[in-house]
């Protein structure tokens, strides 16, 4: 047999040109000699809408307002503490509960779901504190927040780090970061994203959106919604 040219690490390529040569080998037996081909279909990520205030997958940010502004989810439920959350997203919060109280990594709730009304009131409240514009780095204005999708909750574990960073470096917020996926969560706003999410830091705010979106996002290594669908960075209101 003849060798043909080099292949890319320098061994001779038989000639295929000498296949009359060759012994004969029925295709379907060839066939079966071949390993199927590995086609990773990953996840359709048109599945859902990501501007439907009902999909759990809407995208909301400085540059996506829920539309209409005043959407009020209709399966709100209790979640304790006085707190409501979308049917689904509760159901699965309950699941995230149980499993980090099971791992010692247990978290009290905050706030969950928040009325267009009651948002404006807090941006107000912390605009008149801080200045908006310090405000606009850490609260959302009314119409731009997942909390008033009924799919977010922020949670915490010491009164000392109650939404402040240190909730991060607390147990529950290691716990979080690497098992919230796993019951359909994600940490939205993750240290250093700040110029995507517009939001600062805030290891405590959980968004749902379901396992399947919420486990290949940690499989990628992709932290933010804005990137998983391709949208561009929303760091201030248009
Ligand atoms: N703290 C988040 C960004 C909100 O106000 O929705
Ligand atoms: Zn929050």
């Amino acid at each position: 047999m003849t060798a043909g040219p080099a292949a890319p690490d320098g061994s001779a390529v038989p000639d295929r040109s000498a296949a009359a040569t060759d012994p004969i080998v029925a295709p379907e037996v060839a066939g079966t000699l071949l390993e199927a081909p590995q086609i990773d279909v990953g996840l359709d990520l048109g599945r859902h809408s990501i501007d439907d205030p009902t999909s759990i997958w809407v995208v909301v940010n400085k540059h996506r307002p829920l539309d209409p502004e005043r959407y009020e989810p209709e399966d709100l439920v209790a979640i304790g503490g006085g707190q409501q959350l979308r049917r689904e997203a509760a159901a699965a919060f309950a699941g995230l509960e149980q499993a980090a109280a099971d791992a010692g990594a247990g978290f009290s709730t905050s706030t969950a779901y928040r009325s267009h009304g009651f948002q404006a009131g807090l941006h107000a409240q912390y605009a008149a504190r801080w200045g908006v514009e310090r405000a606009d780095t850490f609260s959302a204005r009314a119409g731009h927040s997942e909390h008033q999708t009924g799919l977010a909750v922020d949670v915490y574990e010491s009164s000392a780090c109650r939404l402040q960073a240190c909730f991060g470096d607390e147990t529950a917020g290691m716990w979080l970061a690497a098992h919230a996926h796993e019951h359909g969560f994600i940490i939205r706003y993750r240290d250093g994203d700040h110029a995507i999410t517009g939001f600062r830091y805030e290891p405590w705010h959980l968004r749902y959106v379901g396992v399947d979106l919420a486990t290949h996002m940690n499989d990628e290594g992709v932290t933010t919604l804005e990137e998983v669908f391709g949208l561009e960075p929303a760091p201030d209101y248009l």
